[in-house]
């Protein structure tokens, strides 16, 4: 049996508790694929699981991470559409801290030919979620408004390029003015620094209201997102990290014919991520050959290091995606 380097959590806790460890290498079953893992992206569910509150799901690898960009190492059985050392990018239920992860085929791309497997690692986990949320299940049409909570955020930097791409204007919050300025480079038209500002009067006074708003702080932005929408508004809820619990005026919902919804990815059953991911592969694929989508990356972390990767997320400075590289 072949063995691999991975990152385990040792017990629920701070960014302290991962270890790098030995662990025997998965093998590709049918229909997946064993990718050599270049770089994997960190996303804020690793660090949900890190603590304890967010387990993987059933039958998914206990190891973190993702999604992952890396080489072709094997195809399962009933593997057509890949070659051994081909270069991909992968949407994982979980294993992506690893030098070797196995995945379903329907969940791996092309490595665009122009971008580095590091550019690549932070794509798949955040492209699915802003295109399932934002587009398939909020609706968002060109020349409506999204309203994005945490521009500069993995998924805040992804829903602003696709949104902006597809026609849409976007109002972003952040934390800084530095955070603000890249969200306009990005094409955010309005940014918005929650900490001083209004959102939902903001969104009101300069676009009539958001069409579609994205959030990830839960309670506390309840009341301020419901009065932040426009007539027909579609409030989408991927995290709550300030809270589960808010106050809903139903009135508001009612007189204004809003929509409260949400998701989470990584428990959809496969056919619904293969879907998924073919939508990808066709929409969004294009806008980043034609660079008019591109990956903001943060900072690249050893995977040794996964500690301090955890712990730049946790403070919070980070602008984009933190990766760490396998090689
Ligand atoms: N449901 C799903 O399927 C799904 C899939 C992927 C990700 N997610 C969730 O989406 C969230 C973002 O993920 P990520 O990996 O992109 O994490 P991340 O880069 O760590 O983003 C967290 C962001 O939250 C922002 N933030 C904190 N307090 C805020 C506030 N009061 N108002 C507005 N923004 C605030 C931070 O911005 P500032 O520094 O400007 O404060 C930061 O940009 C995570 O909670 C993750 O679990 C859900």
């Amino acid at each position: 049996m072949s063995m691999m380097r991975a990152i385990e959590i040792a017990e629920a806790g701070g960014p302290e508790v991962l270890r790098l460890v030995e662990r025997p290498a998965p093998q590709a079953g049918a229909g997946e694929v064993l990718i050599r893992v270049a770089a994997a992206g960190l996303n804020g569910a690793d660090l949900a699981q890190r603590r304890g509150v967010y387990p993987p799901p059933k039958g998914a690898s206990d190891i973190p991470g993702l999604e992952v960009s890396g080489t072709i190492e094997a195809l399962g059985e009933g593997v057509e559409n890949f070659a051994v050392g081909d270069r991909v990018v992968a949407l994982l239920a979980g294993g992506g801290y690893a030098s070797y992860c196995a995945v379903p085929a329907s969940q791996v791309l092309p490595l665009p030919v122009h971008l580095s497997f590091v550019e690549g690692a932070g794509l798949m986990e955040t492209i699915v979620t802003v295109w399932t949320n934002v587009f398939d299940i909020a609706g968002l049409a060109e020349g409506e408004t999204l309203l994005v909570h945490g521009g500069t955020s993995g998924i805040g930097t992804t829903a602003i390029q696709l949104a902006k791409a597809f026609g849409a204007r976007v109002a972003a919050t952040c934390g800084s003015e530095e955070k603000a300025e890249m969200c306009r480079k990005l094409g955010a038209e309005t940014t918005i620094n929650y900490r001083s500002e209004n959102f939902a009067s903001i969104l009101r006074e300069r676009h009539g209201g958001a069409n579609v708003v994205l959030d990830i702080v839960g309670g506390p932005y309840l009341e301020g997102n419901i009065r932040a929408m426009a007539p027909k508004g579609r409030l989408v809820f991927i995290a709550f990290n300030h809270g589960r619990m808010g106050q809903l005026d139903i009135a508001r919902v009612m007189m204004n014919g809003l929509t409260v919804t949400g998701s989470t990815l990584r428990s959809r059953p496969l056919a619904e991520k293969a879907r998924l991911v073919a939508e990808v592969r066709d929409k969004v694929w294009p806008l980043i050959r034609t660079d008019r989508f591109r990956p903001v990356i943060d900072q690249v972390f050893p995977l040794a290091h996964a500690t301090a990767a955890h712990q730049r997320m946790e403070s919070g400075a980070h602008i984009g995606k933190i990766i760490l590289t396998l090689e």
